[in-house]
C-alpha cells in the first residue's frame, strides 16, 4: 500500500508559484530554447582522488559515484534522466550515492524517476537521503519508491556495508542549519561514519569535528552562476561551502553541481556526476 499522501501545504503552493515563475514562464518566453539549451548541456564526469587516514584500509581504492539534485520534473524529463542514468552506470562505480532532490515539485512521476534509477546497480549499494524539494510534496512516497526500486534510502539512519566490519554509511535527511544538521548526524547511530551523504553542505561542519573522512552533498547547484576558472566564485557566495572540494584535517567535502536545476541557466556551471575514489593512508 502506498503511504498516504500529505495535504499539499503552504511550502508546496509557494514552490509552484516559483516554479510557475521562475521555471516555465522564462522557458515560454522563449519558446522553449531556454529548456532545450539548458538540458543539451554535456554532462561533466568529475573525477578525483581523496586521501584520509581514516578511511578504513579494506575499502581502500573504493570508487563512489556521486549524482544529485535530479529535480526530477519539467526542466530535466525522462530523456535526459537516462542519460544521467547511463552516465553513471558506465562508471561501474564500487557505491553510487543520490543526495538529494530526486523531484523538483510534485512526487507523482516519481515512480517513472525511479523506474529508471532502478537501473543503477553497485556492489556496495545504490543510497539515496532527501532534499529541501523532495519535501515539498511526498517524500515518504519518495522513500517508499527508492526501497522498491532497490535503493537504499537513507534518513537519520546508518548501515554497514560490505561484510561485519563493512563501510559504516550514513545519510541525514534535509536541514536547513549547521544546528539541525548537526542534529540530524547525532540520530544516524553509534560510532564514527566512513561516509556521509547529507543534501546541505553544511552538515560538513559537524561531520569534521566527528573526523567523518567523506561527506558528500548537493543543494547549491554550484552557484549555477559561476566565474571562469574559479567555481567557488558564484552566486550563492553567501554558502561558505557552495561548489567542489573542501578539506579540514582527515576530513573531505565535495559538493557537487548537480545534474538539474529549477531555474534554467547555468554559466560556468556544467551539470556533473563526480567519481570519487577513496585511498587511505
Ligand atoms: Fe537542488
Amino acid at each position: 500500500m502506498s503511504p498516504k499522501r500529505p495535504p499539499r501545504g503552504l511550502a508546496y503552493r509557494t514552490a509552484s508559484l516559483r516554479n510557475a515563475l521562475l521555471t516555465r514562464l522564462p522557458d515560454s518566453i522563449s519558446f522553449g530554447s531556454l529548456r532545450a539549451r539548458h538540458i543539451k548541456q554535456p554532462i561533466r564526469i568529475e573525477e578525483m582522488r581523496l586521501t584520509s587516514a581514516h578511511w578504513p584500509r579494506a575499502f581502500d581504492g573504493v570508487r563512489i559515484a556521486h549524482l544529485s539534485d535530479i529535480h526530477f520534473g519539467h526542466l530535466l524529463g525522462a530523456e535526459r534522466l537516462a542519460q544521467a542514468v547511463d552516465a553513471v552506470r558506465a562508471l561501474r562505480a564500487d557505491l553510487v550515492a543520490i543526495t538529494g532532490d530526486l523531484v523538483d515539485l510534485s512526487a507523482d512521476e516519481s515512480p517513472l524517476l525511479f523506474e529508471h534509477l532502478a537501473l543503477i546497480q553497485a556492489k556496495l549499494g545504490v543510497f539515496i537521503v532527501l532534499g529541501n524539494h523532495d519535501h515539498l510534496d511526498h517524500p515518504k512516497a519518495i522513500v517508499r519508491g527508492a526501497k522498491e526500486a532497490g535503493l537504499i534510502p537513507l534518513v537519520d539512519d546508518s548501515v554497514r556495508v560490505g561484510g561485519r566490519d563493512g563501510l559504516l554509511v550514513a545519510g541525514i535527511d534535509w536541514a536547513k542549519s549547521i544546528p539541525a544538521c548537526a542534529a540530524r548526524l547525532r540520530r544516524c547511530g553509534t560510532g564514527r561514519a566512513d561516509l556521509l551523504l547529507a543534501h546541505n553542505p553544511k552538515a560538513f561542519v559537524g561531520a569534521e569535528e566527528r573526523g567523518i573522512p567523506l561527506t558528500l552533498s548537493g543543494h547549491t547547484h554550484g552557484g549555477q552562476l559561476a566565474r571562469s576558472g574559479n567555481r567557488r566564485h558564484n552566486l550563492v557566495f553567501t554558502q561558505r561551502l557552495s561548489a567542489g572540494h573542501y578539506a579540514h584535517g582527515e576530513s573531505h567535502l565535495y559538493v557537487t553541481n548537480g545534474v538539474g536545476a529549477w531555474f534554467p541557466l547555468r554559466v560556468n556551471c556544467p551539470p556533473e556526476i563526480a567519481v570519487i575514489e577513496m585511498r587511505s593512508r
